[in-house]
């Protein structure tokens, strides 16, 4: 395996899901042996004696994937003390939890590829991919439970925290709601959940006290949102190559994303001008056309609203890194804080 959707190997010196090495060599060194710990645990744990719940399963782990959650575990787990065996546990439960998410996600959006490879539900169907992905929520339950029940409640929340960001996704805001207010609470509920708890659980295993368990989880949550509104930015700007989803995929389904909902903000407003209200007529409609669809990806590349969701990203990946401020300084802060500004900016 390689590029950029390439598990880490053994002795990778490993990147921020941005590419940017760590910079310190020491704190590198030990986060690379545990990542690859993580890949070991992982593989196992996806592993079935069912030869189809063993191929689909295994399809996406293999594929590659940036684990950027087990990252956060691992690095968090730094803020204490980074050894403990029970780091490598929780890293994977969240990958785990992570890839779980991505097979139904591919179902939901129509997605034809996921990490560089044929989205699961292209290869084997709806129904094979929902299962798998169930299967492999349920694998990341039976792990948790040797975490302990502080571990498994926390995980039980995030799950329905991701559900139910999916799920207002998919309702929209209701009347009277602000629809970007309601997207920025889906984009917490769907994605910064699970960066959160990867946080919480690095430092909680890290036996990190009370106030910086709570900054990294803090940390993780704004994180969270700078992700996502880098991913929307992605689904954009990106080559495809670069971030193995195909670009425009939430556009085409109409899966509603920031600077589509800042256009129509503007046109709403009578803020717009006429090629917005063009723009957003054409985003509304077919889409199915790769001819139009391109259309609409190189005119929103160039919109101002693709550069405001950068500076939200922005924003919010600063906001996550005034939450160590507290912390004392030293690699793994400085770390955490460079990774909140690469994330903002990324590419893949
Ligand atoms: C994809 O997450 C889903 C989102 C929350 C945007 P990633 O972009 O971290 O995907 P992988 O794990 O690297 O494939
Ligand atoms: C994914 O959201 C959220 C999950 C928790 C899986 P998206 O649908 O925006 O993510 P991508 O762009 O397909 O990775
Ligand atoms: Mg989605
Ligand atoms: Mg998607």
């Amino acid at each position: 395996m390689t590029g950029p959707h390439s598990a880490p190997a053994a002795a990778a010196v490993p990147t921020f899901p941005t590419g940017v090495p760590l910079k310190d060599a020491a704190l590198a060194d030990r986060i690379g042996g545990r990542l690859a710990q993580v890949d070991a645990v992982l593989d196992q744990a996806v592993a079935s004696t069912d030869a189809l719940a063993d191929d689909a399963g295994r399809h996406l782990v293999a594929a590659g994937g940036k684990r950027f959650r087990p990252l956060l575990t691992l690095l968090a787990g730094e803020l204490g003390d980074g050894a403990n065996p029970q780091l490598v546990d929780a890293a994977v439960v969240v990958e785990l939890t992570q890839v779980a998410s991505l097979y139904h996600d591919d179902v939901m959006d129509s997605a034809p590829v996921r990490r560089g490879a044929p989205a699961a539900h292209t290869v084997w169907g709806n129904t094979v991919a929902i299962l798998v992905g169930d299967l492999l929520f349920a694998r990341a339950s039976a792990l948790v439970a040797g975490l302990g029940p502080e571990a498994v409640v926390l995980q039980s929340r995030t799950f329905e925290r991701m559900c139910l960001g999916q799920l207002h996704e998919t309702t929209g805001p209701g009347a009277g709601d602000d629809p970007v207010e309601h997207y920025l609470q889906v984009l917490s509920d769907k994605t910064a959940s699970l960066l959160s708890t990867s946080a919480r659980l690095g430092a909680m295993f890290g036996g990190c006290p009370e106030p910086v368990v709570e900054a990294a989880a803090a940390y993780g949550e704004k994180v969270g949102l700078a992700f996502q509104l880098a991913d929307d930015v992605l689904d954009i700007a990106s080559s495809g190559t670069e971030s193995g989803k195909t670009p425009g995929t939430d556009l085409r389904e109409h899966v509603p994303t920031m600077p589509v909902l800042l256009l129509r903000q503007r046109v709403d407003r009578g803020e717009g001008t006429a090629s917005d209200t063009d723009l957003l007529a054409r985003l509304d409609g077919d889409l199915s056309d790769d001819a139009a669809l391109a259309a609409v990806v190189a005119d929103l590349r160039e919109h101002a609203v693709l550069a405001e969701t950068r500076e939200l990203a922005v924003r919010w990946a600063r906001e996550a890194a005034a939450e160590l401020e507290p912390l004392p300084d030293g690699p793994v802060k400085e770390a955490l804080t460079d990774l909140a500004t690469a994330l903002a900016d990324r590419t893949v």
